[in-house]
């Protein structure tokens, strides 16, 4: 069962360059799962959140890749808020914790690797049965 504990920044390398930096991320090397499903959140309108769920399954990559948000994770216990601003920061978050994205900052843009494909059934975004599913050891 995933604690707040478990959700780490990766550092993803950087090529720095006259010519401007370069960055990337491969599966099962900085990626710790195969990615199956990209997204990416922009044009967020000031005050606004997102994300206010958790996953059952999937497991992700958040990277600010311009400007900067915050994202709280939740394992029910404990909440932890990482602040992501660098584009070479990729925030891992496990299965089974509830997550928030907030304070987003102008022009930012998020973008998000998963585990698994689309699916709405592997979503819980009720908090009251996220606490429940949690308490119960079902996620
Ligand atoms: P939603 O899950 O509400 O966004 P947030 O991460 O802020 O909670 O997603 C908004 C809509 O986009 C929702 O109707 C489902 C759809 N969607 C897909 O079809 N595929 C995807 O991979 C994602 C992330 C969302």
């Amino acid at each position: 069962m995933a604690t707040v504990s478990d959700v780490k920044i990766i550092e993803l390398p950087r090529f720095l360059d006259a010519r401007g930096n370069l960055s990337f991320a491969e599966n099962f090397k900085q990626v710790p799962f195969e990615i199956k499903r990209t997204y990416w959140i922009y044009d967020v309108p000031g005050g606004e959140n997102r994300g206010g769920h958790a996953y059952k399954e999937n497991e992700e990559l958040i990277i600010a890749l311009s400007g900067a948000f915050d994202v709280i994770v939740d394992d029910g216990k404990d909440k932890k808020t990482f602040t992501l601003n660098r584009s070479y920061y990729a925030l891992y978050v496990p299965k089974g914790l509830w997550r928030e994205m907030e304070n987003f900052s102008t022009n930012s843009f998020a973008l998000e690797f998963g585990s698994s494909h689309y699916d709405k059934d592997d979503y819980i975004r009720d908090y009251n049965q996220f606490l429940k599913m949690k308490s119960d050891e079902e996620v």
